[in-house]
């Protein structure tokens, strides 16, 4: 099995207080890997440390974080911008607050491309509908030159995803990615997850929802007050939870 992202003894502190503690889990390239816990148990604190992107205050104390085998923690900020958005990217539960409201997606996406790529416009044009039609965006030109705005909500959730894929990154992490959606949009995003898996995409799913990742996620991770308390692949873990906690994730969504 090949790693893409591998974690060791990841530690975050906010002041004497420990929002992670020793948390170690590893990615596996072209698998879905489900980071789920209760509400506060440390899910978006991982992504934000893995992306170096923690609000002031919050510092990581120790640990390692291997994406490629490279330690993210000793990365600059100009090797950080390097990797974000193009080797790995973010895909939101709100998506509106991942759009520049004064741009149309057209434009903003191809802010990504400029930055991380040296296609050239027509290029950069071409693969812009193309990964919008991916998203099944299918009036792609239309949506190109729309603004955040003009979207509906499962158009915008389409369009951040859109937005995330588009400088074809090895890594996706979704933090809560259907939470807002209706059940309906929501089983069509998790197709498109799936589709994308097919094609080789890696990504990290955190959720709060085991039930929705059980029908996902190759793997899982079970993430309490800050720290792992189980691992394992999903059929393993839903068919004999070892910890009571993940029990109650369990019947929380049975
Ligand atoms: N900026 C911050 N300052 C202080 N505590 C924070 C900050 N951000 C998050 N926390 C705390 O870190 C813990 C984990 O939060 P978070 O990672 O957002 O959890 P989750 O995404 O699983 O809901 C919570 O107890 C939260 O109160
Ligand atoms: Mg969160």
């Amino acid at each position: 099995m090949k790693y893409l992202l591998e974690i060791n003894k990841l530690t975050v502190h906010v002041g004497h207080k420990t929002l992670l503690h020793n948390v170690s889990f590893k990615a596996a390239q072209g698998k879905i890997t489900a980071l789920v816990g209760a509400s506060g148990s440390g899910k978006t604190t991982i992504a934000n440390s893995i992306m170096r992107l923690l609000p002031t205050g919050l510092e990581i104390n120790h640990g390692e974080m291997l994406f490629e085998h490279k330690n993210l923690l000793l990365f600059n900020k100009e090797q950080m911008r390097l990797v974000r958005g193009a080797r790995i990217s973010m895909i939101f539960q709100e998506p509106l607050g991942a759009f520049n409201p004064l741009m149309t997606i057209g434009q903003q996406m191809d802010e990504v491309l400029a930055v991380h790529t040296d296609k050239l416009k027509n290029e950069r044009n071409k693969k812009i509908l193309d990964v919008l039609a991916k998203v099944e965006l299918l009036d792609s030109e239309h949506i190109f030159n729309r603004y955040p705005h003009q979207l509906s909500g499962g158009q915008r959730q389409r369009a951040m995803i859109a937005q995330a894929l588009v400088a074809d990154p090895k890594l996706i992490i979704a933090d809560e990615p259907t939470s807002n959606l209706d059940v309906t949009l929501q089983a069509r995003i998790m197709d498109l997850f799936r589709h994308f898996r097919k094609e080789g995409m890696t990504m990290l799913l955190i959720s709060h929802d085991l039930g929705m990742v059980s029908h996902l996620a190759d793997d899982v991770i079970i993430l309490e007050k800050g720290q792992v308390i189980e691992s394992g692949q999903v059929q393993t873990i839903m068919q004999a939870p070892k910890h009571k906690y993940t029990q109650r994730l369990m019947e929380a969504f049975a």
